[in-house]
């Protein structure tokens, strides 16, 4: 009897194990073995965009084991940053920076000068009048010397100026603020103050549809400019919000040898492909437009970003940091821009964590 139920015992616990094994294997084929960053140790970092709600549970697992430099998505915007002009609100940001530093990651900042996210009082004087061009330079220096200086050290580089060139291919520089209230001059004054503050860190020009021949024309005359007129400017980041449809991998190319040209350093800056076509003015929600993330759908992106990243290792000299904008498809800013209540799919990590079949285009070559 003995013998019998010590037999049935080693059976079972046979038995168990096996039953482990084969869950094991089976979570071993869906679970990467190796981040991102591992795949592309040859190649250039990969980064993604981080908020605070992402530091903690299975986003911060799978940012620590795919990744190894993180953006602020919006911690480090002067708005969220220096909500008035004696007071900055430094708790996200630091700990996003602290997050990094724990977990060695790089951090790139997010970003110096921007026409959106802007806080109330910059560009108003006390009585509610617009402020002087000299005005504002002195609080775009103090703003750039107080927090380039706080992270000195802990961010490698920084996007100094972001989406300075208009949407309109007949206008050169965005009608902003800035640029009513300073004219062309707050983008050099922009890099200037930034290498004063920290002569270490490197300094990108960043914007979007950086690969539309038209506005990557406009983006080179001004990149050029910069340079002519000895800009401390270290790269350019193209932000890299693309879709199914476009960049044409040729048109990629081009940009990509175009920027390169100039000497910079390029990176991918805030990289997802999203699932609709560009458009930049929001509409109403169409009743018969479906979000589902369709098989096809997933093909099709699985595609595109097999083309994206063979493109990026062939360009390996040139670019110098690949950044996804969000961790999964669990959240993503494209959620709700352009338009609100539609679902976008637009990463290589699907809602519940797990490697999309883009994921697996992206790792094997
Ligand atoms: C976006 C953030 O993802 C959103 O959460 C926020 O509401 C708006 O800004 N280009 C940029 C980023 O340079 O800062 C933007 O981030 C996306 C477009």
């Amino acid at each position: 009897m003995k013998t019998f139920f010590a037999s049935r015992r080693r059976l079972a616990t046979a038995g168990l194990l096996l039953a482990g094994f084969a869950v094991l294997s089976s979570q071993q084929t869906a679970a990467p073995k190796k981040g991102l960053k591992d795949y592309y140790k040859d190649y250039f970092p990969v980064g993604v965009a981080v908020g605070r709600a992402q530091l903690q549970g299975p986003e911060a697992a799978l940012i620590k084991q795919q990744f190894n430099s993180v953006t602020p998505e919006n911690a480090m915007k002067m708005g969220p940053l220096h909500p008035e002009e004696n007071r900055y609100f430094w708790a996200d940001a630091d700990a996003i920076v602290d997050f990094a530093q724990a977990n060695k990651l790089r951090v790139r900042g997010h970003n110096l000068l921007w026409h959106e996210q802007t806080p109330r009082w910059l560009f108003k004087n006390a009585d509610g009048s617009r402020v002087s061009k000299d005005v504002l330079l002195k609080r775009l220096h103090d703003h750039i010397f107080t927090v380039v200086k706080r992270y000195q050290g802990k961010i490698y580089a920084w996007d100094v100026v972001n989406e300075a060139i208009a949407d309109n291919p007949q206008e050169f520089l965005r009608n902003s603020e800035w640029y009513q209230i300073c004219g062309d001059e707050f983008i050099a004054k922009a890099f200037e103050y930034a290498h004063e503050a920290d002569p270490k860190a490197q300094l990108f020009y960043n914007d979007y549809n950086t690969e539309r021949p038209e506005k990557r024309e406009r983006i080179f005359k001004l990149l050029k400019q910069l340079k002519d007129a000895k800009v401390p400017i270290d790269g350019v980041g193209l932000q890299g919000h693309w879709s199914l449809q476009e960049p044409t991998e040729p048109e990629l190319r081009a940009a990509l040898d175009q920027y390169a040209s100039l000497g910079l350093k390029v990176q991918i800056t805030e990289l997802d492909v999203s699932i609709y076509p560009w458009e930049k003015d929001r509409r109403a929600k169409r009743p018969d437009e479906s979000d589902a993330y369709t098989p096809e759908l997933a093909r099709q992106q699985a595609a595109q970003y097999k083309m994206f990243f063979r493109v990026f290792r062939d360009y390996k000299k040139v670019l110098t940091g690949v950044t996804f904008w969000n961790v999964s498809d669990k959240y993503s800013w494209l959620d709700t821009y352009p338009v609100a209540g539609r679902k976008n799919y637009p990463l290589l990590f699907d809602q519940n964590q797990q490697p999309k079949q883009a994921f697996w285009e992206v790792v094997q070559f």
